[in-house]
């Protein structure tokens, strides 16, 4: 059982960044990680569209034999996770609850700031679990497509990206927020952009390092840690995505130190 992978997925390679961290934490798992390119974005889509599509990339996931799954997808988690613990026989974590968790341990003012896609924002699923740890907790969420694409387009260190945060963080003036949520897998990406322009005084949450740090007590918990040190060759991580490889190869080098040739292209309507 231990030795079975971890799934682990996104609507892209955003996941990647919570991918790295598992790595860290779990360095002696193997992973399968799905990136949904032909589908993506999920941040504007509906609810009962990324949960479809979840469904399906679970089904695949579950022909590769993995002993649990990691949704890194901020938007999946948001919207499917209940449908996707409630339809299958499998451990899963998703990113939302950890993050929700970090955040609400974080806060001094009780005022937290969410920056996410739309459909995470508009599901109020943060607020649900933040006012479970608090009920005084008041979420101010803001919307913030475009740093996707400025993340996919390498706009790291970027004044382009800077104005956009600028104009996005600007939602939270007066709010006295104290903590800040990188509620979507690119924003840790920029979060030195995020962090200059929301202030010292902000601590940012990244709801990464809470997943990793979950995954693990879960898999310590029902006792399917692998602590045999395992060899990292493309057995250990492999990857596929619904669309073109390359493109994927091509971003996947921003997120993760990890050569990314294996990308393999399956066709996940068919799941
Ligand atoms: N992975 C998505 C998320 O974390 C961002 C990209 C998308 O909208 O698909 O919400």
């Amino acid at each position: 059982m231990s030795r079975r992978p971890i799934g682990v997925f996104d609507s892209g390679v955003g996941g990647l960044t919570v991918l790295k961290e598992l790595i860290r934490r779990l360095p002696n798992e193997r992973y399968v990680y799905f990136g949904d390119m032909a589908r993506a974005p999920y941040g504007t889509k509906s609810k009962e569209t990324v949960t479809r599509f979840s469904k399906q990339i679970v089904r695949f996931l579950q022909t590769l034999d993995v002993k649990a799954i990691v949704v890194a997808c901020n938007t999946a988690s948001a919207v499917a996770l209940k449908a996707i613990e409630d339809g299958f026989d499998l451990p899963v974590i998703g990113v939302v609850k950890p993050g929700a968790k970090a955040a609400a341990d974080a806060t001094k003012t009780g005022r937290i700031g969410l920056i996410a896609t739309e459909a995470s924002i508009s599901s109020g699923i943060y607020e649900e679990y933040l006012n479970k740890y608090n009920p005084d907790i008041k979420l101010i969420g803001k919307a913030c497509p475009l740093f996707v694409s400025l993340v996919e387009e390498g706009c790291i260190e970027d004044p382009v990206t800077t104005e956009i945060a600028r104009r996005y963080l600007s939602a939270f003036k007066g709010t006295d927020i104290d903590t800040l949520i990188m509620g979507c897998t690119h924003f840790p990406m920029i979060e030195d952009t995020i962090q200059r322009v929301a202030g010292d005084h902000v601590r940012l949450v990244n709801p990464a390092f809470e997943t990793a740090k979950s995954t693990q007590q879960m898999l310590e918990e029902r006792d399917m840690k692998n602590d045999n040190e395992i060899p990292v060759d493309e057995e250990a991580y492999r990857f596929y995505v619904s669309d073109s490889p390359e493109r994927f190869r091509r971003i996947a080098n921003l997120f993760l130190p990890l050569s990314i040739a294996g990308a393999r292209q399956i066709s996940i309507e068919e799941y």
